[in-house]
């Protein structure tokens, strides 16, 4: 066997040893260079294929050949593994601890005056009532005159009123207007609506009064509605909203729209009636006001009061809310204090 064959076989053995023993990418391209390429051990070696015998060229020539296969997959295989090492400790010291327990997000939910709206849709529209909507911006008429306020009745300083530059055109002081809205919407059809939205009063803000706040209204209209089924559907509501077995009384009251007028009061849902500071020891919380609706209302919305009755009720919703909640200064409900909105 020629001596070429020999150092073949060796540059083989030599290359594969040295190749171990390489730990970058750069190292195993220098090793190339060593061993495969141009100016390497392996084209050095064939250099001496000149001087062979024919007959012995061809056996050189093919052990050349499958050592340069035995060593290019070999570098190919070292190349990956270190491809795949380089990976891993870039990872090792890249990555992130999947295990760290993830912080918890802070979940919103519902402003106590939504869900107390909410809780007062959902009750009185299992009893019939529909939500019918009405604007927040009014003419005087609606909000006053066509609900039999007389001009310059010092009725209207019940409710302090944010006037507009436009003469006549105001902010609602109440929903009562949406029930001339719902009237000459429907008549002469019997009706029962609820009128929920946002009043305005030019008052000052204190611990129990707020400039611009919720309430809803009820109107039920038709031909044969009495003051006891207003009483009936307040009762209702009341047991709902605040408790089974809750009581309510009816006070006489004043309200231009409504003849006979009264507030209701439940009894106080803390100390159900044998007085405590909630209640100012009176065991009574008022919580609407209410009536039958005056036949000029009735006239003015199109319904002709010798053929129909109807009675009306308002509630303010933040009112409903701090008795529900224990809630103490009506402020907190627009003051943004996520401490209060977590609480309630
Ligand atoms: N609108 C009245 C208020 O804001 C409440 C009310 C509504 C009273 C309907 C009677 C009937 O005080």
């Amino acid at each position: 066997m020629s001596n070429l064959v020999q150092e073949l076989t060796q540059l083989q053995q030599d290359a594969l040893a040295a190749l171990a023993q390489t730990t970058s990418t750069a190292a195993t391209e220098a090793w190339y260079a060593d061993y495969l390429g141009r100016k390497g051990k392996m084209t050095a070696i064939l250099r001496g294929v000149g001087q062979l015998d024919a007959a012995e060229r061809p056996l050189v020539g093919k052990t050349a050949n499958e050592v340069k296969v035995v060593l290019e997959a070999a570098l190919q295989e070292r190349q990956a593994a270190m491809n795949q090492a380089e990976m891993e400790s870039a990872l090792a010291a890249e990555g992130i601890d999947v295990t760290l327990p993830g912080r918890q997000p802070q979940l919103g939910k519902l402003h106590p005056t939504n869900q107390g709206m909410r809780e007062i849709v959902a009750i009185l529209g299992q009893m019939g009532f529909q939500v019918f909507d009405s604007p927040e911006v009014e003419t005087d008429d609606y909000n006053f005159g066509l609900l039999n306020f007389p001009p310059d009745h010092p009725a209207r300083e019940m409710q302090d009123t944010f006037f507009t530059k436009e003469k006549d055109i105001i902010l609602r002081t109440h929903t009562s207007p949406g029930q001339i809205h719902a009237m000459r919407r429907y008549a002469p059809e019997p009706i029962r609506v609820i009128l929920p939205g946002k009043c305005y009063r030019n008052e000052d803000v204190t611990a129990r009064s707020e400039m611009m706040f919720y309430q809803v209204e009820g109107l039920a209209i038709g031909h044969n509605i009495t003051f006891s089924d207003l009483k009936g559907t307040l009762l209702n509501f009341a047991n709902q909203m605040y408790g089974a077995g809750r009581r309510i009384r009816f006070r006489k009251s004043y309200f231009p729209f409504t003849e006979p007028s009264v507030e209701v009061d439940v009894d106080c849902i803390l100390c159900a009636g044998s007085g405590c500071r909630i209640c100012k020891y009176s065991g009574w919380l008022e919580i609407l006001g209410a009536g039958m609706v005056h036949p000029v209302v009735l006239a003015n919305g199109g319904y002709d009061p010798a053929v129909f009755s109807g009675f009306a009720f308002g509630m303010g919703i933040e009112r409903q809310a701090m008795l529900k909640r224990g809630v103490d200064d009506i402020r907190l409900f627009y003051s943004n204090d996520a401490r209060f909105l977590a609480r309630v």
